[in-house]
């Protein structure tokens, strides 16, 4: 199986699957900004690179600095870590929970580090009528039950978000039911400001919120991880407490500090073309061949092919012929038909097309 870690992107494990080069495959199974790291950042890294003979700063003080300035926030309310994974297991570790919840299909990390750090997983089922979303009894019930519930927003493989509302009255809950809420925000910058439903501003309200973010999937640079969490100062503590020194490189701080100084245009580049080629996918796939897909916000695409297409054919086919998707059948609560793509830019975007229409030409509609 080429999600045999839980994850797309593996292109060592596709290229020995299907017999062909880990750098000749062109990946729809990891979602990464396909304008590619931020300008200048390459540049960065080759200054940088001779101070890799000294230990970088185990107090993250500068990016921390930084980040602080940015969402408003004091830097003893920042945690960074080796991606957004580290900060879900320092979560973990810190605050740990017997119990956590999650609302399945969801990002498979939740509930492999709950497992990991010896918790039980208490998992809801999203409804499909609704997204794949819990409803806000369902979310609240799960609070009783559970110390940590993790929530994607949006939520991978789906890309939805929950509403403001919704999540207000869940953190309010939380705070009586002594509920830890991780929320999970890696992918929330690939959507307009305006329409992110981000609590980041309004995390000192609730003692029991820790935010996520991932630097690797906007900025381009998972291969360099690169993530934070925010939360009360004391919640902060208790995870760095638990965060193996050094775990964060000098080229990664450094890059960060880089990712961040991006600007505007950047980040508004991005986001209009992630809608642009999001749009212009979700035509082809649904008019072209049939296929259900759902409103996806972010820079990826949950998509269900029509019988008799199952995932892990359709995975097959395309990957001996160079591109590879994300097989969803292994997600609970998703069908043997459903597959995730990642939104790239038009060139990739219509090679995938074109690739499905050599395996599949009698998906084609006429
Ligand atoms: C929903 C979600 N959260 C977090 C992560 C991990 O992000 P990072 O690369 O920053 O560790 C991923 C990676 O795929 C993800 O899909």
């Amino acid at each position: 199986m080429i999600e045999r870690f839980g994850h797309g992107g593996d292109l060592d494990t596709a290229a020995a699957e299907f017999g062909v080069a880990p750098d000749s495959i062109l990946d729809f199974s990891a979602n990464i900004n396909p304008l590619g790291p931020p300008e200048g950042l390459m540049e960065r890294l080759r200054q940088e690179l001779h101070s890799v003979i000294h230990y970088p700063d185990p107090d993250h003080r500068e990016l921390r600095k930084l980040l602080a300035q940015r969402t408003e926030l004091e830097p003893s309310s920042i945690c960074i870590g080796n991606g957004a994974a580290e900060c879900m297991a320092l979560a973990v570790l810190g605050l740990a929970p017997r119990n956590v919840g999650i609302v399945t299909p969801c990002f498979s990390e939740y509930m492999q580090l709950a497992r990991q750090f010896g918790a039980n997983v208490v998992a809801a089922q999203g409804g499909e009528e609704n997204g794949f979303r819990a409803g806000t009894a369902e979310l609240c019930n799960l609070l009783e039950r559970t110390d940590l519930v993790f929530i994607g927003q949006p939520n991978n493989p789906t890309g939805l978000q929950y509403d403001m509302s919704t999540l207000e009255t869940v953190l309010e809950r939380a705070e009586e039911t002594d509920t830890y809420i991780v929320l999970d925000e890696a992918f929330i910058d690939f959507i307009p400001p305006e329409r992110q439903a981000t609590m980041l501003p309004r995390l000192p309200k609730y003692p029991h919120l820790i935010v996520i973010r991932s630097l690797t999937k906007f900025y381009a640079i998972p291969g360099l991880r690169l993530g934070f969490a925010a939360a009360h100062p004391e919640t902060i503590g208790r995870m760095k407490r638990k965060q193996v020194t050094w775990s964060v490189n000098r080229l990664a701080l450094a890059a960060g500090e880089c990712c961040l100084a991006a600007g505007e245009t950047y980040e508004r580049m991005t986001r209009e073309r992630t809608a642009e080629e999001r749009a212009f996918l979700i035509e082809t796939l649904e008019r072209d061949f049939g296929c259900r897909t759902w409103p996806s916000e972010a820079n990826f695409i949950l998509v269900r092919l029509p019988a008799p297409w199952t995932a892990e054919r359709m995975q097959a086919e395309l990957g001996r012929i160079g591109v590879l998707i994300r097989n969803c059948s292994m997600y609970e609560g998703l069908t043997a038909a459903d597959i995730r793509i990642a939104v790239k830019d038009r060139k990739a975007n219509e090679r995938l097309i074109e690739a499905m229409k050599e395996v599949w030409p009698g998906g084609m509609r006429q």
